[in-house]
């Protein structure tokens, strides 16, 4: 159950009304509830109870120092994807060998910095990577523990934007390299070859995508007839953003990783972001203006596309909710719009929308996953304050951007 909710008509993080924090803090803001992280972690975890997991939080999800520390008291590990975000997972507290560095453009000064942290696994996405860690590897006289990531080319049902296992994308390896590599592999002297990673797309709703990439790893190992010590199952658990979004089955996901690991006899990781922090955040932004248009009515708020990238990015669907409901509706089409000069700097539209007055707030929903973390100073504008609620408590967790500094640098 989300500790985001309305009581009464007004809209609730954990105990402490939005529009008091609305009144309070300058707006736009992220609005974190603690309690919401905490949840979707332990579900997560006890949907995978019985295997164990290591789960590493992915980081590009949400990288806020104190969010991590908040995921890192309750056991995560991370998944990094950037030489800034491995020294985020390292400040927030979490030890070297829960974490694992994915991507397929790791650059030198990246690499020697994986290594020097010792951490778990390097996850490598092509042969050539390969190489340059093993020379990398020689040079600091170490043997690095590295992950080979599949592309299993499997079509999941999501947004193309954020699909990663099909052939034509660009992550990992098709299975003949992949045999391949894994057969030649003994040349690369100062490399152990670890385990094997898949990752095959972002808010996926059904299991069976995951269910098919379970076959083909099981393809792959009885093929190259390696003992991969840890299999790293990625992440891309969906969340329903929209009231029709089905809810993915994880138990039944779940019981087949059981005896995949106990056929295997491997540790199994897991990468979610999206499924962890989703929902723990809210967008709190004004009514700047609304403004008639000639078939609609813009509501333009003072939060844009720079602050909150997804639905211009990936047509994402987020609900935009008053902090006060009532009864009263207004007749025909409300556009919420951000302040941006672009003509994707929209959010949603609504038919019979409830009457809302300039200078009202509204609260953008679920923006917990690649929110702040995908916001930019597109149209110089300073990056927003997040802030995290623990029951009554209210922190500061990022203050808003020094607009003179930005400028400036
Ligand atoms: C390698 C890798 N692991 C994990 C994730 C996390 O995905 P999600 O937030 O959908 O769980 C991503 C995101 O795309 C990724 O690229």
């Amino acid at each position: 159950m989300s500790s985001i909710k309305y009581k009464n008509n007004t809209l609730f993080i954990e105990n402490t009304s939005v529009k008091t924090l609305a009144l309070k803090y300058r707006s736009p803001f992220y609005l974190y509830s603690n309690s919401n992280i905490s949840k979707n972690f332990k579900s997560f975890y006890n949907n995978f109870k019985k295997i164990n997991p290591l789960i590493c939080f992915s980081v590009k999800a949400n990288s806020n120092i104190k969010i991590l520390r908040i995921l890192k008291k309750l056991g995560s590990g991370a998944d990094v994807v950037s030489g800034g975000e491995l020294l985020k997972a390292l400040k927030s507290g979490i030890k070297p060998n829960k974490i694992v560095f994915s991507g397929v453009g790791k650059t030198e000064e990246e690499i020697r910095l994986a290594i020097k942290k010792n951490i778990l696994l390097i996850n490598v996405e092509s042969e050539n990577e390969a190489i340059l860690i093993n020379k990398i590897s020689n040079q600091m006289r170490k043997s690095t523990s590295i992950g080979i990531r599949l592309n299993p080319d499997i079509n999941a049902p999501t947004h193309k934007k954020i699909s990663t296992g099909k052939a034509e994308d660009k992550f990992g390896l098709s299975k003949n390299s992949l045999i391949t590599f894994c057969r030649d592999i003994k040349r690369l002297k100062n490399l152990n070859l670890e385990a094997i990673s898949v990752h095959i797309g972002s808010q996926i709703l059904s299991e069976n995508p995951f269910k098919k990439t379970l076959k083909v790893l099981e393809e792959i190992i009885l093929k190259t007839k390696i003992n991969f010590k840890y299999v790293d199952l990625g992440g891309g658990f969906g969340i329903t953003y929209k009231k029709n979004d089905k809810k993915i089955r994880l138990k039944d996901y779940s019981n087949l990783v059981e005896k995949f690991k106990k056929k295997y006899n491997c540790k199994i990781i897991f990468e979610p972001g999206r499924a962890i922090v989703g929902n723990s955040a809210i967008l709190v932004t004004k009514i700047q203006y609304l403004k008639k248009g000639a078939n609609k009515v813009f509501a333009i708020l003072n939060a844009g596309m720079n602050d909150f990238m997804r639905p211009a990015l990936y047509d994402a669907t987020h609900n935009i909710l008053p902090l006060i409901k009532s009864n009263k509706r207004v007749k025909g089409t409300l556009e919420f719009v951000g302040p941006i000069c672009e003509s994707t700097c929209r959010f949603i539209k609504y038919k019979n929308y409830q009457k809302i007055n300039q200078s009202d707030y509204v609260a953008i929903m679920d923006v917990g996953a690649y929110g702040a973390s995908l916001s930019s100073n597109y149209n110089t504008k300073p990056l927003i304050a997040e802030l995290l609620v623990t029951k009554k408590k209210v922190k500061v967790i990022r203050q808003q951007q020094d607009l003179l500094k930005l400028i400036n640098h």
